[in-house]
């Protein structure tokens, strides 16, 4: 990706400005609990994050640090690779799992490489977006050879950090005022997958985006990142972006889409993107958490109630996927769907 296609370049409302100074940031939470914290402060840490800003970053949460490091110098040497090797395990629309280089956010074309693959080996999810469709496609991950490694770390690594993944979800759960299982029933057969995000060192910063901003459509997402920097988070008081510090051994939680349909609209799923770099190449790694692709997605009943009436209409989870899916590999005319299409004006 070395000179500038007109394709990265982002319209002028868009372009990040580069030298923010460092301000009030996300909240950091320490998941362990001890006699002078209980879990009902630690639960309402939680919830307050999530009212407030949607992200915030964990520290103590049980996967070892050596399982970070190792997943990063992994993707460090696959994405080093020739591209004629990377090819080889390319994401098209056969194989949904595996390496891209031209992902599109918005239209605009993301200055980055990824790598993906599911955390359940095969995930079933529709053939098509069309309602009536009933077809299921099954999905399947592909490995590189190299490095030998690879498939061995990411697995133990996906492995870890799906268990922080449900007991966050189970914080998440209780800070709502359910029980803490109360989500884990969506998750059977979960369509959730793995990133490896590679940020090259990009010419002209000032004008393209690392991953241009979106909304997560997770239930959950828990990233990792490296102690480059770059990911940015909209300030639900004022829209301004806000730089997530790199905090060495933490996780960057932030709850997506899903959550804020669950929560009728008590969790916000909260824009970010990734600013890039003249100097220095960027690697995160960020495991979404999808529910099953059968899962009608609406307001918790216990949520709602006459004065706090639902805000979305039932959709299903999977055609949602599929269909937010579609723009990944073309840059489509129009935007890709998102939840507000679900809400109800009232
Ligand atoms: C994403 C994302 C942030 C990052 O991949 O959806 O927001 O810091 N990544 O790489
Ligand atoms: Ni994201």
């Amino acid at each position: 990706m070395g000179e500038v296609d007109p394709a990265f370049i982002q319209a002028t409302e868009h372009r990040p400005k580069l030298n923010t100074i460092q301000i009030e940031g996300i909240p950091l939470i320490d998941l362990s609990v001890s006699d002078t914290r209980d879990l009902k402060q630690l639960v309402s840490e939680i919830g307050n994050a999530c009212k407030k800003w949607g992200f915030f970053q964990v520290i103590n949460h049980g996967v070892p640090l050596e399982l970070c490091t190792r997943i990063k110098e992994a993707a460090k040497t696959f994405f080093d690779r020739p591209i004629e090797e990377k090819m080889k395990v390319k994401r098209d629309e056969v194989n949904a799992m595996g390496y891209h280089d031209s992902e599109h956010t918005k239209n605009v074309r993301d200055w980055k490489e990824v790598f993906d693959f599911l955390l359940e080996d095969p995930t079933f999810v529709p053939a098509s977006p069309e309602p009536e469709d009933k077809e299921i496609r099954t999905l399947t991950n592909q490995w590189p050879e190299n490095p030998p490694e690879f498939r061995e770390v990411c697995q133990e690594y996906a492995r870890e950090v799906e268990k922080l993944g449900y007991k966050l979800l189970e914080l998440i759960s209780l800070s709502l005022g359910l029980p803490a299982n109360r989500l884990s029933g969506y998750f059977k057969d979960h369509t959730g997958m793995l990133r490896l995000n590679y940020y090259p060192s990009c010419p002209c910063p000032d004008l393209a985006l690392g991953v241009g901003r979106h909304k997560d459509a997770s239930a959950l997402t828990v990233l990792s990142q490296d102690d480059v920097g770059g990911l940015q988070v909209k300030r639900k008081t004022d829209g301004e972006w806000i730089p997530v510090k790199p905090i060495p051994n933490a996780f960057i939680i932030n709850v997506g889409d899903t959550v804020q349909v669950w929560s009728n609209e008590l969790y916000e799923s909260v824009e970010h993107r990734v600013v890039v770099n003249s100097e220095k190449e960027r690697f995160s790694v960020p495991c979404f958490f999808f529910p099953c692709h059968s899962v009608m997605v609406k307001p918790l009943e216990e949520l709602v109630n006459e004065q706090n009436p639902a805000k979305y209409k039932e959709y299903s989870f999977g055609k949602f996927f599929v269909a937010r899916n579609r723009s990944d590999y073309k840059k489509l005319e129009v935007e890709n769907i998102q939840i507000h299409k679900f809400k109800i004006s009232n």
